[in-house]
């Protein structure tokens, strides 16, 4: 057999760090590496694969497309496209009015902060300490992290962070010259930071008061993870402009930058485009995904959530610094070498992500069960 291990490290370039495994295959909750163990997936490819690997309506509808029609320039219609368009805005709330299909996070935050700045005609952007909007040179700008910026100052514009959660921050630096402010509503890379109940809603209040453009960065806690559809709907607040990504096509690439009124009415042809965007295969991806996430799902995630919760709280340690998470959006914090009891649970065939310098993080498939929790909690207690 190949050494892909090997290959891969020698030619990728080297960005990302080597987790040792080398995947040839996923089924249900489950990855396999190339000499055939099984692997619990607790991560979903940091929160892609919401159905798990191999889901069969999935599969159905891409396997379909696949035959009919892969990709079309934005400039021609398609079927998948406009329906795939239809669903989402009308599943979002009652304030969206049209969709930019692109394909990953940082494409639709870079989207979302160009309609932003044509809407106002302002270009400064306040964002969040330990916020993550991705890593192209304009996401980058309002994503914390000296490690990941420095490089690259003075990086766009003029972008000012304020702390999550900080509502009197927010309030002081807004000044004449803000176009917008963009905000997860869970931190996720930055730690899984869950803020007050009533947060987002002062926010909008806020934005509107003050005439700035709220951009919520729904790509890692939107389809479903947090137990809505959007993260956004249970704080009972709209954006002007919301971003999707990761698991919104069923595990093709894909990114959508929603709209409301105030910005649609600005948006002229050519502003911003992209070749792969709203391809024919993503939009049926979209179309499966959306169908699948409903009510008894959306249980499903609150109930698994509150319950991994719960018994993450129960297990005595002293390494554990706190829990933190809505629906299957969940950190645990720890006082030890966080990347060495990732490595512990990798050796136990469990496979979680890193959130900050001290979280592990789960972004489990939302159709994990009990027994997997379980499972997990066992391990814990174990190596912790
Ligand atoms: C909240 C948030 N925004 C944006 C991104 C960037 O997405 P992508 O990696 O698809 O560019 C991520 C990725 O983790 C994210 O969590």
């Amino acid at each position: 057999m190949k050494n892909y291990q090997f290959l891969q490290q020698k030619y990728t370039v080297n960005t990302y760090v080597n987790r040792g495994i080398t995947f040839v295959r996923g089924e249900g909750v489950y990855l396999y590496d190339d000499a055939g163990n099984k692997y619990l997936d607790m991560m979903s490819n940091y929160g892609v694969n919401i159905f798990g690997h191999g889901d069969k309506q999935i599969l159905k509808q891409l396997e379909q497309q696949l035959r009919l029609l892969t990709t079309l320039h934005g400039s021609f219609n398609n079927d998948k496209r406009a329906e795939a368009s239809e669903m989402l805005i009308k599943r979002s709330g009652q304030s969206y009015t049209n969709v930019y299909w692109c394909n990953s996070g940082a494409e639709a935050n870079e989207a979302a902060m160009k309609f932003a700045v044509v809407a106002t005609g302002k270009k400064k952007i306040i964002t969040c300490d330990h916020g993550y909007h991705g890593k192209t040179l304009g996401a980058l700008s309002v994503t914390y992290g000296e490690k990941y910026r420095k490089p690259f100052l003075p990086l766009l514009w003029h972008v000012e962070f304020i702390p999550h959660d900080d509502l009197e921050a927010l309030k002081k630096t807004i000044d004449k010259d803000t176009a917008a402010f963009i905000v997860e509503p869970i931190q996720g890379e930055g730690g899984i930071y869950v803020p007050d109940k009533n947060y987002l809603k002062k926010v909008r209040q806020i934005c509107d008061e003050r005439g700035v453009i709220l951009i919520i960065d729904e790509v890692q806690t939107g389809m479903g993870r947090t137990g809505s559809l959007l993260c956004s709907q249970q704080f009972g607040v709209e954006a002007d402009i919301l971003t999707l990504g990761k698991g919104l096509a069923g595990g093709i690439p894909i990114g959508a930058t929603l709209i409301n009124n105030k910005v649609s009415t600005v948006i002229f042809k050519g502003l911003h485009t992209s070749t792969f965007g709203g391809n024919p295969l993503a939009c049926a991806g979209v179309i499966a995904t959306l169908d699948k996430i409903e009510g008894s799902l959306l249980k499903h995630i609150t109930e698994m959530g509150s319950y991994f919760i719960k018994e993450l709280k129960k297990i005595k340690s002293s390494s554990i610094l706190g829990v933190r998470g809505q629906g299957l959006m969940i950190g645990l914090d720890v006082k030890i070498d966080r990347n060495n009891l990732l490595k512990k649970l990798q050796g136990e065939k469990i496979l979680a992500i890193p959130a900050a310098d001290t979280v592990v993080r789960f972004l489990p498939p939302l159709i994990i069960e009990k027994k997997h929790v379980d499972l997990v909690i066992s391990v814990l207690k174990k190596v912790l």
